[in-house]
């Protein structure tokens, strides 16, 4: 198995906002980086956004001309699985659906090399359970990046029931090549950050709901009176409320307390396709992407 200084190449699967900045991350710290992608489209859109970012911390002088080019040059965009043959990690960050997940860890298994780690982005879906889908589950493990993955400083690492101390100190030290903190959680519903997070975002739903405030007064409410970025609805559309949606859900059933049970305006806005500002409309409307709303 690639200790972290040993792992040169890397696959990334899924070329959405999470792939795509993962990508980045990794091709930043001079890893070879295979972003994997069904959709061409996906891969040229993730491309055009990667080079947008790191030219944009380029022009903050926060990256040289020379690492934002090289970096860019050592992402190499791949439409199958077998094309991550030779990589030493592959992360996943594709659909919330923990069957879809499974096949993928599966094929992993039988296509990637005997040493690699097969990591997953999930924001909440058990690693143990996508773990025993593979023969190797010492070597699954969870890495939990933060939107926008560049930006964020946090990866929240996640240890499966077979997780080996190997495979967690390669992935932490790797994590730290990548230039963030890394905090540990046990393989238990919504790990840290999304078992806190998603009950204050669901409870600023109840709050609109039940006619407390309006949405503009909840966010400004969390904003300045405690000093977060963004507000918990305007979060929540960033994130995607099909996203928050899903790790409530599985809040819910793992944790089975009704304090977790999705708020039903929620449930209403994911159904009518309102998913956030990757559609233009959520709980606010970002006024583009006017095409159906229908997920
Ligand atoms: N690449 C490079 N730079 C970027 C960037 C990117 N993708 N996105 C933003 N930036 C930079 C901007 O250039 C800007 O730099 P500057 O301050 O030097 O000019 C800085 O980041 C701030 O960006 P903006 O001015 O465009 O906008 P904001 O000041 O509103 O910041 C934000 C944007 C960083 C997203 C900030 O609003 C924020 O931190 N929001 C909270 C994000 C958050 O909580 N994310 C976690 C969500 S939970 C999650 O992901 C887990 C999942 O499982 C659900």
């Amino acid at each position: 198995m690639a200790t972290a200084s040993e792992i040169a190449a890397v696959g990334v699967i899924g070329a959405g906002q999470m792939g795509s900045g993962i990508a980045q991350l990794a091709a930043a710290a001079g890893c070879a980086v295979l972003l994997l992608d069904a959709d061409s489209a996906a891969l040229s859109r993730a491309v055009a956004s990667i080079s947008a970012s790191l030219r944009r911390l380029a022009a903050k002088g926060q990256l040289s001309q020379a690492a934002c080019e090289g970096s860019i040059k050592r992402i190499r965009c791949v439409s199958t699985v077998q094309d991550l043959r030779d990589a030493d990690l592959v992360i996943e960050a594709i659909v919330e659906n923990e069957d879809v997940k499974k096949k993928l860890f599966v094929e992993l298994d039988k296509i990637t090399k005997p040493s690699a780690i097969l990591a997953s982005n999930t924001s909440s879906i058990s690693i143990t359970r996508l773990a025993s889908a593979t023969k190797r589950p010492s070597q699954v493990i969870g890495m939990h990046f933060f939107n926008p993955p560049p930006i964020m400083k946090l990866i929240e690492i996640i240890r499966g029931a077979d997780t080996s101390d190997e495979v967690f100190a390669a992935v932490k030290s790797f994590s730290e090549r990548l230039e963030k903190t890394v905090i540990c959680s046990q393989d238990y519903p919504g790990f840290i950050v999304n078992r806190i997070l998603m009950p204050m975002i669901n409870e600023a739903f109840w709050a609109l709901y039940t006619g407390v405030a309006t949405k503009e007064d909840i966010d400004t409410g969390m904003k300045l009176g405690t000093n977060h970025p963004m507000g918990p609805l305007q979060l929540a559309d960033f994130i995607g409320l099909d996203v928050c949606l899903s790790v409530l859900r599985v809040l819910h059933n793992g944790l089975g307390d009704n304090k977790y049970s999705p708020c039903p305006l929620l449930v209403q806005y994911v159904d009518a396709g309102r998913l956030g500002k990757k559609r233009g409309v959520g709980v606010y409307s970002y006024g583009q992407k006017s095409s159906s709303l229908k997920p």
